[in-house]
C-alpha cells in the first residue's frame, strides 16, 4: 500500500534506507561473514578470473558500476553488456568466467534467455542477483544473491537498483577476499556500508530543495546529464529516470566525452545535471562544467558540501553530505530518483505506470 504517499515511487524512494538496512543485515558483522554469502559453493569463487555482467535498464547500470568497483578492488577483468544484445551475438568467453545475471523481477526474458544460453565450459558458474527469490532466474541460477528490496511496484526502479548496489559491493568484497584485498582495506569497507542507510536518509531530507528544482525543468524539452567514473553510470540512471517518467529527451554523457560532440548542443535551453562528488575527479569536472557555462548552458550540481562549489548565474549546487568513496554512487543515485519523481510530476504524468512501459519486460 502507499499509505502516505502520493505515488509508489515515492514510496519506495523513501523506503531505500530501510531496504538497504535489510539487503546488508546479517551480512556485514565482520570480514568473515562474507564467507556466508555463498555457503554452499564458498569454493567456486577461488575459480574466478573473469566476470560477465548481463542485465538490462536500471539493472544494467548497477552492473556497469559494479566493473568501477571489481576492477579496483578485487582485480578481477569485468565485461557488462545489455542481455539483448549478448544473446544475439558471439562472443569469447574466457576461461574461469563468473557469469553474473542482474534483475530486479528475474523475469526479464532477454536476461533469461542470456543466461540460458550459457553453455561454454568456460563459465564457472552463474550467480544471479535479484530481487523476488521464486523467479525463473534465482530458479535457474547456482548462486543467488537476494537484494531484499522488497516488493517494487512503482514501473521506474528505485529501491531494486540502490540494494543491487550494495549486494555487488558484497560480491565485491567476497571477491577481494580470495583475491588478496587486505583485510583492513575490506574492514574499513564494510564499515562504510554500515553508514549508508543513515547517509539515505540525510539525502532524502533534500526532498523539498529538489522539489523546487524541479521546477526549473518542467517546461524544457531536453537534459543532459554528466559524470566522471563511477558516476557515468549514475548520469545514466539520471537521465534513464527522468525520460522514463517524464518524458522529457535525456542523455547522459561521461564528462570528458563532452568536447566530442554533445557540447554543440548545450545551450540556454538544454539543462545540465553534473553528479560531483569530492573524489579524485572533481578538479576534472569542474572544468567540464566551465565550458558548459561558457556556452550559456544552465547548470544543476549535486555537489560534495565540502567541494567548494558555489551557486552563481546559472549554476545551482545542492549541497550533499560527505560520502566515503565506495557509497558514493549509491547515495548520489537518490537525488536524482527525487528530481525525475518531482518533474514527472509537476507535468502531470502517470507516475508509476509511465505510457508503453511493463513492469517486468517477460517478452523480447
Ligand atoms: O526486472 P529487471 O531488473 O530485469 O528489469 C530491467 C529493466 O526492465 C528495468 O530496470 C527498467 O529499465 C526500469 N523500468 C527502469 O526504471
Amino acid at each position: 500500500e502507499k499509505g502516505e504517499y502520493r505515488h509508489y515511487m515515492l514510496k519506495e524512494i523513501f523506503e531505500q534506507p530501510v531496504a538497504l538496512q535489510r539487503t546488508l543485515e546479517g551480512r556485514l558483522g565482520s570480514v568473515a561473514d562474507l564467507d556466508g554469502l555463498f555457503s554452499e559453493n564458498a569454493d567456486l569463487l577461488h575459480k574466478v578470473r573473469n566476470i560477465q555482467i548481463i542485465a538490462c535498464g536500471t539493472s544494467y547500470h548497477a552492473g556497469m558500476i559494479a566493473r568501477y568497483w571489481l576492477e579496483a578492488l578485487a582485480g578481477v577483468p569485468c565485461q557488462v553488456e545489455v542481455a539483448s544484445e549478448f544473446r544475439y551475438r558471439s562472443h569469447v568467453v574466457p576461461e574461469g568466467t563468473l557469469f553474473v545475471t542482474i534483475s530486479q523481477s528475474g523475469e526479464t526474458a532477454d536476461t533469461l534467455a542470456a543466461l540460458r544460453a550459457t553453455s561454454s565450459p568456460n563459465y564457472v558458474g552463474r550467480l544471479a542477483v535479484c530481487n523476488v527469490d521464486s523467479s525463473s532466474l534465482v530458479r535457474e541460477s547456482e548462486l543467488v544473491l537476494l537484494t531484499r528490496a522488497g516488493p517494487e511496484i512503482g514501473v521506474a526502479s528505485t529501491k531494486a537498483f540502490t540494494t543491487q548496489l550494495a549486494a555487488l559491493m558484497m560480491l565485491v568484497l567476497a571477491l577481494g577476499r580470495v583475491r588478496g584485498l587486505e583485510q583492513a582495506r575490506i574492514q574499513t569497507v564494510l564499515d562504510e556500508m554500515r553508514q549508508l542507510p543513515g547517509l539515505i536518509q540525510q539525502v532524502l531530507q533534500l526532498d523539498g530543495d529538489i522539489e523546487k528544482l524541479a521546477e526549473d525543468f518542467v517546461e524544457k524539452h531536453h537534459t543532459l546529464f554528466l559524470g566522471r567514473g563511477t558516476q557515468y553510470p549514475v548520469a545514466m540512471e539520471g537521465a534513464l529516470k527522468l525520460k522514463e517518467i517524464s518524458y522529457i529527451h535525456a542523455e547522459a554523457y561521461p564528462a570528458g566525452e563532452l568536447k566530442h560532440g554533445p557540447l554543440a548542443l548545450v545551450d540556454k535551453d538544454m539543462p545540465v545535471v553534473a553528479v560531483a562528488p569530492n573524489d579524485e575527479l572533481l578538479e576534472k569536472l569542474k572544468s567540464n562544467l566551465q565550458e558548459v557555462r561558457a556556452r550559456g548552458g544552465e547548470l544543476y550540481i549535486f555537489a560534495d558540501r565540502d567541494a567548494a562549489l558555489q551557486n552563481e548565474d546559472g549554476v545551482t549546487v545542492l549541497n550533499m553530505p560527505p560520502v566515503p568513496e565506495c557509497l558514493i554512487p549509491i547515495v548520489y543515485t537518490v537525488p536524482l530518483q527525487l528530481l525525475s519523481y518531482h518533474v514527472a510530476v509537476m507535468r502531470g504524468t502517470d507516475v508509476d505506470q509511465p505510457r508503453n512501459l511493463a513492469k517486468s519486460v517477460t517478452v523480447e
